[in-house]
């Protein structure tokens, strides 16, 4: 079923029983196999499923690259058409959604948004806040569902649930990657056939680095972790994080009954690649 206002998500709402728990899997659309991973954890969970597709321009920075964002809404259907006939894509206009002002919200998430992928992208997650939180008071879910592909992206909603003190379930759900360890993303068809292919070797640094950080200093992981990027010709490391996987704050020192958690942005020629892996 595809719900394209606020009014028709509304009906469907108020035809829904007492006890039918709804999830929701928010979305940009260019669907790929990686967001069919959360609807089918969704559709595991749950009597119906929402999925949303809308581009929310409050998280972009960039007008062109807004203006350049996939929008592939009938071929997104067909391949939700392929898990279940029963689920239901609410994809409103923007103007449905911001009304005539675009206008972003400004939350409080004590330095979450201010690393990595915040650090050069003012705004961005309270946009990303902005947009959740309106699709979660219009939906209403039990439950929501997101990846940890995004990991910073969960731990700044769950920080905004709770600030909203809304009453929302937030799963987190493993990367999905391609056969070749490449976390599955939209970015990944603007590669060459090479670059997919070297690509790899993101994953593989990540799973190296975990094992090496059984036995060395974060400092000497980071450092590695550099020396072979900087070896490696066609990829370029724009950071290596390892943080605190609850608060985001980097390693000073490994403690015991802390998770820690690496992060890497890559780009592979202008296309940005972003990976994560726990290490503990
Ligand atoms: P989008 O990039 O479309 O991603 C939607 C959801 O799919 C996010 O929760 C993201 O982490 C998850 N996802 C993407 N690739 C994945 C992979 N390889 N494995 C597992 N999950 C994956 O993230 C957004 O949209 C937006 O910021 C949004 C939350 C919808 C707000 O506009």
């Amino acid at each position: 079923m595809l719900l394209r206002t606020k009014k028709e998500l509304e009906s469907f709402l108020s035809l829904k029983k007492e006890n039918e728990d709804i999830g929701l899997v928010p979305t940009m659309g260019a669907l790929h196999q990686g967001h069919l991973s959360l609807v089918s954890a969704a559709l595991s969970e749950n009597k119906k499923v929402v999925i949303s597709i809308f581009v929310n321009p409050t998280q972009f920075n960039n007008t062109e690259d807004l203006r350049k964002y996939p929008q592939t809404l009938e071929a997104d259907i067909d391949l939700l058409s392929t898990i279940s006939n029963e689920l239901v894509v609410f994809a409103p206009s923007t103007e449905e959604i911001y009304a005539d002002e675009v206008k972003t919200k400004s939350y409080q998430f004590h330095g979450l948004d201010k690393v990595m992928e915040g650090e050069f992208r003012e705004d961005h997650f309270n946009g990303v806040g902005t947009i959740v939180e309106m699709l979660l008071r219009l939906v209403k879910p039990d439950s929501a569902y997101f990846g940890e592909k995004d990991f910073q992206q969960l731990q700044i909603i769950r920080k905004m649930v709770e600030l909203q003190q809304l009453p929302v379930e937030i799963i987190g759900c493993p990367i999905v990657r391609e056969p070749n360890g490449l976390a599955m993303s939209s970015r990944n068809e603007r590669l060459s056939k090479t670059l997919r292919k070297e690509a790899s070797f993101i994953y593989e640094t990540l799973q190296n680095a975990k094992e090496k950080f059984g036995t060395n200093s974060a400092q000497e992981v980071i450092k590695w972790v550099q020396k072979k990027f900087e070896n490696h010709q066609l990829l370029n490391l724009e950071y290596i994080e390892i943080t605190d996987a609850d608060t985001l704050t980097p390693i000073q020192k490994k403690q015991k009954n802390v998770k820690y958690r690496a992060f890497v942005a890559v780009y592979a020629d202008d296309v940005r690649l972003i990976d994560n892996i726990a290490l503990n």
